[in-house]
């Protein structure tokens, strides 16, 4: 629970005073009691603390915890390094066990509030579901923060976003047979139940096999669960301005099907809908923040599993844009229920523009690692906006390039197209996109790789927590709201 104060009162069990290096008297200026200025300020002169960046000197006044936190130089100050700070001070052995904080920011602006909301929200956000309760280490989101700022609207903005980013690293971190197309399915309806401007499609296996989404029902062909794609249209514009479509993998598990993956490489294997679910955070933040623009949000489901049933390398199956595909591996089964969802929403739904986000590659993970999301784009003005969109937002892509020749790297002697490109998996992140680029008509798309990124907590410097990170949710909001 978060509120907001205009001036800071110093009453709850805990305050947390953010300052830069310099002289304290300014951070500590807008604490109206001079005495209470002036202890603080000769405890800290006392112990030498200087204010640099992740530095913590703690204090008791009138039994209550004041705990300094240094941001470093002004002029040094970067955002990414201050959201670290945030996290850390709140989860320092001094405010663990304080329910009640009080937080004064050392800054007033906008992008200060903004990641200390962020710090907060996204940085002490843990997936404890089954983990025995632990007294010692209460729960971070529990605790009632009081931010010592007048109220905004886009500080609630960006809770809002916060919030939606952690539903989407819940349905990540969740069991893959918890959180199934089914489960999915409810989800989905649970955010739009009741609202205005929203339609809703499912199809189910039954649907797909009317259609000739045969690309999708060959990957799902193993597992006993239920295919679907689901397609949410939000008219937050006129009807004549266009829809940006968004287009999510959500491989609800992904064992490798028949080319079946190594230990070492399926125990994260339920992050393969990480696609799908930041489509699902990202309508859920577009709905809270009542986006005035015209968006489809899909979401492509399936399950790669094994069985007597699983597709088989070497078969070839048409799929909904009439285009055969050899499959060269059945571990290549993103790009496959991207190429029948990519198809029908542009055929039914008439996208001015689409922007697919998958766990595509472990080519990808190699070539950026665990920081950067792999950007591939059609279009040179749209890889802008969706780069400035995660410059904003600090949900980091990098541009990986995409070239008339790579069409070659994805033929087949027997099929108009194969599911895998070159040897040994060269080149691999952008030959998985060039495929997916086959089926997206000439519009303009920008296609998002988060398979280093998705699930990387813990691992980067951008990550704290275990598991899911979220990533998609902020930089697909911040495009939608800007462009
Ligand atoms: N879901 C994986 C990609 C992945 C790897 C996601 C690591 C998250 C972390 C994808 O379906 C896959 O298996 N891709 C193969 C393609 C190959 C067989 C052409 C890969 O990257 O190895
Ligand atoms: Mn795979
Ligand atoms: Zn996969």
């Amino acid at each position: 629970m978060i509120q907001f104060r205009p001036t800071p009162k110093l009453d709850k069990g805990a305050t947390l005073i953010f300052v830069s290096r310099g002289p304290l008297s300014e951070s500590l200026s807008r604490i109206a009691s001079k005495s209470t200025r002036d202890q603080i300020q000769n405890a800290a002169k006392d112990s030498g603390f200087q204010g640099d960046n992740g530095e913590l000197f703690p204090l008791l006044l009138s039994r209550r915890i004041v705990l300094l936190a240094g941001t470093g130089k002004k002029e040094e100050f970067r955002l990414a390094p201050f959201r670290k700070a945030v996290r850390n001070a709140i989860t320092s052995p001094f405010l663990k066990k304080t329910a009640d904080i009080e937080i004064l920011p050392h800054d007033l602006g906008d992008d200060v509030v903004r990641t200390i909301l962020e710090g907060f929200l996204l940085g002490t956000y843990a997936w404890k579901k089954y983990l025995a309760p632990d007294k010692a280490n209460p729960d971070s989101a529990a605790k009632k923060i009081y931010l010592a700022v007048p109220e905004k609207r886009i500080y609630r903005e960006t809770i809002a976003i916060c919030e939606s980013t952690n539903l989407t690293r819940d349905l990540i971190n969740e069991n893959a047979d918890v959180t199934d197309s089914v489960y999915l399915e409810k989800t989905i309806r649970q955010i739009v139940r009741g609202r205005k401007k929203v339609s809703i499609q499912v199809l189910n296996r039954r649907d797909m096999k009317a259609k000739g989404l045969k690309l999708h029902l060959a990957v799902n062909q193993g597992s006993p669960k239920e295919p679907k794609l689901i397609i949410v249209r939000y008219k937050g514009a006129g009807d004549k301005q266009p829809y940006t479509a968004l287009v999510g993998k959500g491989m609800t598990y992904d064992t490798g099907g028949l080319n079946l993956k190594p230990t070492g490489h399926m125990e994260t294997m339920r992050c393969d809908m990480s696609g799908a679910a930041a489509v699902i955070g990202t309508l859920k933040a577009t709905l809270a923040l009542g986006l005035k623009k015209n968006v489809l949000f899909a979401v492509a489901l399936a399950e790669n599993a094994i069985g007597p049933d699983a597709y088989k390398p070497g078969d070839v199956f048409t799929g909904y844009a009439g285009k055969s595909v050899e499959i060269g591996n059945t571990d290549a089964e993103g790009r496959l229920v991207l190429a029948d969802a990519m198809s029908y929403v542009i055929k039914n739904y008439k996208p001015a523009r689409i922007i697919d986000i998958a766990t595509l590659t472990g080519a990808c993970v190699i070539a950026l690692g665990y920081d950067y999301s792999g950007l591939v784009c059609s279009d040179d003005d749209f890889a802008r906006q969706i780069i400035r969109a995660s410059n904003e937002t600090d949900d980091r892509v990098w541009r990986l390039p995409s070239y008339p020749e790579l069409k070659d790297y994805v033929k087949s002697p027997i099929a108009d197209l194969k599911n895998t490109g070159l040897a040994q998996g060269a080149a691999g992140a952008i030959t998985a996109a060039e495929f997916l680029r086959q089926f997206t008509e000439n519009l303009p798309w920008a296609h998002l790789d988060i398979a280093g990124t998705a699930f990387a907590g813990g691992k980067g410097p951008l990550h704290f927590s275990h598991g899911a990170t979220g990533a998609g949710v902020r930089v697909l909001t911040e495009y939608l709201r800007t462009s």
